[in-house]
């Protein structure tokens, strides 16, 4: 098996991509945005229903009122004696706490909703969203997968009607932090060949 590995322009977006949760106030393009979900719309759908929505958020009152109810819950969230000790070290290492200073702090928030008669409504948004964030990220823009723990609180803050369902509300922006990327798994770690457990021959890199 001969792999051949010349660097390009998705591998090299996904591999300088990572999560940011601190953001500069700077304003952005918002044309910048548009493009990045312009992009997001080409996803494949189930039945090609585009079961997707996106709600693009800049008005500063709506971002602390959205700030607001997540943080109630989020609080919750962080002190609930059910979190696994595993996670709990994982949030802290990170300094992730219940204070999500990006809701307010970054420019442009999208909201992503799925409408949740279509089939495969969230998967389909997910990829819709993977698409939005390498996007972003070829504008120089950074991003959070933000998942509230209240989505339907979220929703109806937005005006989101019962039929879809709030995934995640992405803040966009000029990143607050200089952070390295989390680690990933090697190709000989994630592929198997022809059946479950069989390795990739050594040496193959893709
Ligand atoms: C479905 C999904 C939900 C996530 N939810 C949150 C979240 O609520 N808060 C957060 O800070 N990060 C969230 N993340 C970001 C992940 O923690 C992050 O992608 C992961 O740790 C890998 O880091 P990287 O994106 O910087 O490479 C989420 C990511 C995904 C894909």
């Amino acid at each position: 098996m001969v792999a051949h590995s010349t660097g390009g322009v998705v591998l090299s977006l996904a591999s300088k991509r990572r999560s940011i949760r601190r953001y500069r106030r700077d304003s952005i393009n918002i044309g910048d945005v548009l493009y990045a979900i312009k992009a997001a719309l080409q996803a494949p759908s189930g039945a090609n229903m585009q079961p997707w929505r996106f709600v693009v958020v800049v008005d500063p009152k709506m971002k602390v009122r959205l700030r607001e109810v997540c943080e109630e819950w989020e609080k919750r969230f962080h002190e609930s004696p059910t979190l696994p000790a595993w996670f709990r070290e994982w949030l802290r290492r990170r300094g992730i706490t219940w204070r999500k200073d990006f809701l307010t702090d970054a420019p442009v928030l999208v909201a992503v909703a799925a409408y949740k008669k279509a089939p495969y409504a969230r998967e389909s948004t997910w990829l819709a969203i993977g698409y939005l964030l390498l996007a972003l990220e070829e504008r120089g823009l950074a991003s959070l997968t933000y998942t509230p723990p209240n989505p339907r609180r979220v929703a109806a803050i937005l005006g989101i009607p019962e039929d879809y369902t709030l995934e995640t509300i992405i803040p966009v922006g000029l990143p607050g932090e200089d952070k390295a990327k989390e680690p990933r798994m090697s190709l000989r770690e994630a592929v198997y060949l022809d059946s479950w457990g069989k390795q990739l021959p050594e040496g193959v890199e893709g």
